[in-house]
């Protein structure tokens, strides 16, 4: 296994919501590591994934990643890492996109003004260049924990899932805007990439 490409567990915690009830979140962790060939072939159940050379991770070569296998609702797992941090993907489905037009009253940025947390092709209501995938960096915002998809139930007045962080308590929803009123001051960070065919992305 190798060390300088692991994706670490986001500390452990409480995965209630802040008001206390003991609402049962289905988490996707990113437990995974991406690391030699052979360990990756055979901890990759459901996507294909090709990694640059050592050297060339360290510099922060692009990651390519084959989606064709991703399922509507699923964030890709084992977690890929791009520059050493966690790279979430999910694939959002027709109810979940819709949601993302019309729930943002709950949210601090719904309108991706903060420039620097995405490129320009991701300022719109689902922050991704194409509507289906979601592409963002795992790290929250606020100090850095890595957050845990919540598949649904994210949100008590929608129902959706997204994204939580257990450290302190931020919330994200699935295009990765912060909710307000939490100690993350921004939506997760969209990193560079683009789609070298209908479901393979180069990231960075
Ligand atoms: S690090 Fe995520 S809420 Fe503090």
């Amino acid at each position: 296994m190798s060390t300088g490409d692991a994706v670490h567990d986001a500390p452990t915690g409480d995965s209630s919501n802040s008001d206390g009830s003991s609402r049962r979140y289905f988490l996707i962790q990113a437990t995974s590591v991406v690391g030699a060939a052979g360990a990756v072939g055979a901890a990759w159940p459901f996507v294909s994934y090709w990694s640059p050379s050592e050297k060339a991770k360290a510099l922060g070569a692009p990651v390519k990643i084959d989606l064709s296998k991703l399922a509507p609702g699923e964030m890709l797992s084992p977690i890929v890492a791009w520059r050493g941090k966690p790279v979430f993907v999910v694939r959002r489905d027709a109810e979940t996109l819709a949601s993302l037009e019309t729930d943002t009253e709950m949210l601090a940025d719904p309108d991706s003004e903060v420039a620097e947390q995405q490129p320009d092709f991701a300022v719109n209501a689902w922050r991704s260049e194409r509507k289906e995938y979601g592409i963002f960096l795992g790290v929250c915002t606020h100090l850095g924990c890595s957050p845990k998809y919540v598949v649904t139930d994210n949100f008590v007045e929608t129902g959706q899932g997204g994204f939580f962080c257990p450290c302190h308590g931020s919330r994200f929803d699935m295009a990765g805007r912060v909710v307000k009123g939490v100690p993350a001051p921004s939506n997760l960070e969209v990193p560079p990439y683009r789609f070298e065919s209908d479901t393979v992305v180069l990231i960075g």
